[in-house]
């Protein structure tokens, strides 16, 4: 199936980003936010961020320009009724989410195929919002979206190969990397990635070392871009955290549990770079 329009629920950081990575690879995007505000404050970002690329050399100004055209905004969930393929990225509300899918099963035509980004919630209960389990799968991509080249397919037990497929296709044709895997808590990379950041956690509360020393240590020992507390502030102390409770909730294992601190920065609201304090501050 060719898919020619995307629709994206959610112009947070993740929503932008896909949007932009597909309005730059041609694809005519609309994408919903719940006010006007919020999706002014979206589309500013995904401008910013397209300008930063053609200030790098990634794109002309030219291609920002064509890319900036085929970007729609919206309030309305109905206006995504058209979309061949839909990418929900909301915050991490189940209910949200399900209430999400149930409407654009209403909405849309029988072949449009609906995805959620999610970290790490369960795709099969999104699926069962909606009559057509087998058009719905798990499409997560990193922070930042145009940069990374990592897109992960999550496969239901319900998911057909012929989504599956035309998931593959529109990775591929964002020259993103695929890997799939099974409706699990946190599916490949998270499974992995959280307990990490948990044991960063876990060691700068126990005093192992101060906070740059942990992140220096990973960051050079290992050649990662960032170490385990910079990227905890980049991903977002709140939805580290909440990844973590998902995980534990459904595993009961002690290396998903959240630490006390990790909560505790939760509810002081020092959620990261977004707040400009985590476990640095960026003022
Ligand atoms: N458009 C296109 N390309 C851009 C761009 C843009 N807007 N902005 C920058 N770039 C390019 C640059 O030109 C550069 O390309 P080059 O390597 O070919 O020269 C590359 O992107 C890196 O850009 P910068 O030099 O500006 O930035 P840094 O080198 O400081 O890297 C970073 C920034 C990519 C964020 C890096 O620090 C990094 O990889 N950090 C880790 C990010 C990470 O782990 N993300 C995943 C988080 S987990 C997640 O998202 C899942 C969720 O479920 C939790």
């Amino acid at each position: 199936m060719a898919i020619s329009r995307i629709g994206v629920v959610g112009c947070g950081l993740m929503g932008s980003g896909i949007v932009e990575t597909c309005a730059r690879c041609g694809y005519d995007v609309i994408v919903r936010e719940v006010n006007q505000e919020l999706l002014d404050r979206g589309l500013a970002r995904i401008k910013g961020s397209m300008a930063k690329g053609v200030e790098k050399g990634k794109l002309t100004a030219g291609e920002m320009d064509a890319a900036w055209a085929r970007i729609r905004g919206t309030c309305a969930l109905e206006e995504l009724q058209a979309s061949d393929l839909v990418i929900e990225a909301v915050t991490e509300n189940m209910a949200e989410k399900k209430a999400i899918f149930s409407t654009l099963d209403r909405l849309c035509p029988a072949h449009t195929v609906i995805a959620s980004n999610t970290s790490s919630m369960c795709i099969t209960e999104m699926a069962a919002a909606t009559k057509r389990p087998d058009k719905v799968l798990g499409m997560h991509f990193f922070n930042p979206v145009p940069i990374m080249p990592l897109l992960e397919l999550v496969r239901t037990i319900q998911t057909s190969d012929d989504t599956l497929q035309v998931a593959r296709d529109v990775g591929a044709s964002l020259h993103k990397t695929i890997v799939v895997a099974k409706d699990t808590p946190g599916f490949i990379v998270n499974l992995l990635l959280v307990p990490y950041l948990l044991g960063a956690v876990r060691a700068l509360e126990n005093n192992l070392a101060s906070r740059e020393d942990i992140d220096t240590a990973m960051k050079l020992g290992l050649n990662h871009p960032m170490g385990p507390l910079t990227l905890l502030d980049f991903i977002g102390v709140d939805t580290a955290y909440y990844i973590a409770n998902v995980m534990y909730d459904e595993f009961k294992e002690p290396q998903y549990a959240a630490p006390p601190l990790l909560k505790r920065m939760v509810l002081a609201g020092h959620l990261g770079r977004k707040t400009g304090k985590g476990f640095y501050d960026y003022k």
